[in-house]
């Protein structure tokens, strides 16, 4: 049984999603969902489901990224992870966070990648006039948001569409996309996983 982290640091609907799929034979089970913000909603969910939690709080480490990814390490190598998926989490990593997890680690970003990288993804594809908007789910590297894809969902953007309203239609593709992106993931699947 693959052990998987999920970082987060708001209300954590992805992270809903993945613990929620990992049942039966799924490949994985969460060890830990682990927040930089002490009041994410995410982390009650969490245990009300029966998963450890941890707060490393970036705000303690004023500005010094290393001694708060050398912290983030700490405590997240205790739970022993096999696979580490960011599920929200707000924070820029560094090489030294994502060196030492190379090749364990993924994220969900908001829209069809490689377009829209960082961040007010939704409202740059409406200000652009695309047909459509989406998520993708890809390996973490150094390049912010720059990973290999492995998986993507696609969504119409409509006439009038606020980003909110794009931001709802996205994230209910992402909750069926990055569970599913994980269990092929753990499984050793490569290529490209369309919804
Ligand atoms: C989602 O839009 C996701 O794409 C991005 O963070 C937002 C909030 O996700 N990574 P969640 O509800 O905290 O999982």
């Amino acid at each position: 049984m693959k052990r998987v982290a999920i970082l987060i640091s708001g209300g954590g609907s992805n992270m809903v999603s993945l613990a929620k799929s990992m049942t039966g034979d799924h490949p994985g089970r969460p060890c830990l969902v682990l927040s930089n913000v002490p009041s994410a909603g995410g982390l009650q969910k969490a245990a009300d489901m029966g998963i450890p939690t941890e707060v490393v709080d970036h705000r303690d480490f004023k500005g010094d990224r290393e001694a708060f990814e050398s912290a983030l390490i700490s405590v997240i190598d205790t739970y022993e992870p096999d696979a580490i998926a960011m599920a929200g989490f707000m924070r820029i990593l560094t090489p030294h966070f994502i060196s030492h997890y190379a090749g364990k680690m993924l994220n969900i970003h908001p829209s069809l990648l490689p377009k829209y990288k960082g961040l007010h993804t939704h409202q740059r594809a409406i200000e652009a006039g695309d047909a459509e908007a989406g998520c993708s789910v890809h390996e973490v590297t150094a390049e912010l948001d720059g990973g290999p894809v492995l998986g993507q969902a696609r969504v119409p953007i409509v006439e009038g569409d606020t980003e909110d309203a794009l931001a709802s239609r996205v994230l209910v593709k992402e909750h069926l996309l990055y569970p599913a992106v994980l269990e092929r993931f753990l499984n050793g699947e490569k290529g490209l996983l369309t919804l």
